[in-house]
């Protein structure tokens, strides 16, 4: 080869490789404007979705739009959205972009246990890429999946602030990858979701407390109503009927007086059955551990139960404590009674870490708690509502365990919030005996000057003076 040609090859040569080179830089430049321009886009639908969720339309419409987004900013055939259910250990779809199967979505259920997608899907904090779905080894490759002609994937766990909710999944029919940035964009859709599931589900509970809430105080007043009837019925047929024979007798001049003294005698009874079960005056003269002891008993004795007490002798507590303790209890035992069909009766009461601890335990037939309180809700009974209620407006916790067929125990802690009375909780044994023993004597005192003043004797005597005069 001539120079001339030489050179020129060297030449052509040089263009060739300066050509290459400036297709090479148009196309890296092409790529990471490309690459810019995806993750506007992602970030955009991150906004938007953020912006959707906070509208609050419903979270199913939220997936709905969600599945078709990502879909599109990530580029693949199909996305779904699955919700755990942790009771049968599947997922189910609840929304699908893209040519699933006629019917598949909200019906298709997948298992989400051990072995299995859904598993790992769930349980990987970082989002689970597919490379080739039919070769895959760490789980068993999803029939339904394959079914569909996917081969590639990515599936984020939608984490909630207790358990995972369910699973985010993008789903291509080819081979592909998944970078970085598509997966912080699954990620971040995923965040959104799960906050606005929890954003439902707060606002869920809230609508039901105040549901409760409204149907307690309807109940609350129309038990007072009731009550109210009640006590006027009573008065007026029981008491104005003796009283008016008393009257009659003392008008005769010269009669017997002990017929009115029997008169008497049945009004104070009925009057103190009255009282007691409107409010035992045992609870605010002898305090809460005496008032259980023998209202335990009586209520029993009355429903033909067994019963075991073992109930700590406390010293006063304030005085809504102890009402809401005692109208637990109360409530407790009437459901036995009614409900139950138990043999036996078990009370505890205990204080102990600022606490009071009470258990009333059945052995009878139990029954479904959840329910009932669910039915509690739509108004068929305010039982159990209205324990809730007494021991949350205190400050403790109650708890209802029970099963059909097991008996049920009811548990309540109630927090001694009074200063002079958690000192009775941390104090040494002899101090606390010493200020018990006190206590009673005064509360004998007490009741011994009550149940003097309210004698037949004594009552019929001032009815006389007063009729003499
Ligand atoms: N100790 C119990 N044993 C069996 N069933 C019970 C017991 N306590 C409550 N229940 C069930 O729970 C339901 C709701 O109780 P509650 O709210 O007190 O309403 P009510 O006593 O007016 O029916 C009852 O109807 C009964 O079926
Ligand atoms: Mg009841």
């Amino acid at each position: 080869m001539s120079r001339i040609a030489e050179r020129n090859a060297a030449r052509e040569r040089d263009l060739l490789l300066g050509q290459r080179e400036i297709i090479r830089d148009i196309t890296e430049r092409q790529r990471a404007e490309d690459e810019l321009d995806r993750r506007v886009r992602q970030q955009a639908v991150v906004a938007e979705m953020g912006l959707r969720a906070l509208r609050g339309d419903g979270l199913q419409a939220l997936f709905v739009e969600t599945v078709a987004s990502v879909a599109a900013a990530l580029d693949v055939e199909l996305c779904a959205l699955m919700e755990a259910q942790p009771e049968d250990g599947t997922l189910k779809m609840r929304a699908g972009a893209g040519p699933w199967k006629e019917g598949a979505v909200g019906n298709t259920t997948l298992p989400s246990t051990s072995g299995f997608m859904g598993f790992n899907a769930m349980s990987a904090k970082e989002p689970v890429v597919v490379a080739d779905l039919a070769s895959e080894t760490r789980f068993l490759p999803c029939p339904f999946l394959l079914e569909h002609g996917i081969v590639s994937g990515v599936s984020v766990r939608i984490q909630g602030r207790g358990a995972v909710y369910g699973v985010l999944g993008a789903h291509s029919r080819s081979r592909r990858d998944y970078g970085r940035g598509h997966l912080n964009f699954l990620k971040s859709i995923a965040n959104v979701l799960a906050a606005a599931i929890e954003r439902e589900r707060d606002e869920a509970e809230l609508r039901c407390q105040r549901e409760q809430l409204q149907s307690l105080s309807r109940k609350l007043i129309e038990a007072q109503e009731a009550e109210w009837r009640a006590i006027a019925r009573e008065l007026h047929d029981d008491f104005g009927q003796v009283l008016t024979a008393i009257r009659l007798n003392l008008q005769r001049s010269g009669s017997d007086p002990s017929e009115s003294i029997q008169l008497v005698d049945q009004a104070i009874g009925r009057m103190r059955d009255l009282a007691h079960d409107l409010r035992p005056s045992i609870l605010d003269d002898l305090g809460l551990s005496a008032a259980l002891r023998w209202y335990v008993a009586r209520e029993a004795k009355r429903a033909g139960l067994e019963a075991r007490l073992d109930v700590a002798d406390l010293p006063r507590l304030p005085a809504t404590l102890e009402t809401t303790c005692f109208r637990l209890v109360q409530e407790a035992l009437t459901n036995i009674a009614r409900h139950a069909q138990a043999r036996q009766v078990q009370v505890e009461l205990a204080g102990r870490d600022r606490s009071l601890f009470l258990t009333v335990r059945d052995d009878g037939k139990g029954f479904d708690a959840r329910a009932a309180l669910g039915r509690t809700v739509q108004g068929h009974s305010q039982g159990l509502l209205g324990m809730k209620e007494r021991v949350s407006l205190v400050g403790g916790e109650l708890e209802i365990d029970s099963a059909p067929g097991h008996g049920t125990s009811v548990h309540a802690r109630l927090p001694v919030q009074d200063e002079a009375n958690s000192v009775f909780f941390g104090m040494p044994a002899a101090a606390i005996e010493a200020g018990l023993a006190e206590e009673n004597l005064q509360l004998e005192r007490a009741t011994q000057a009550k149940s003097d003043s309210l004698s037949p004797q004594a009552l019929v005597q001032s009815l006389l003076a007063g009729g003499g005069s």
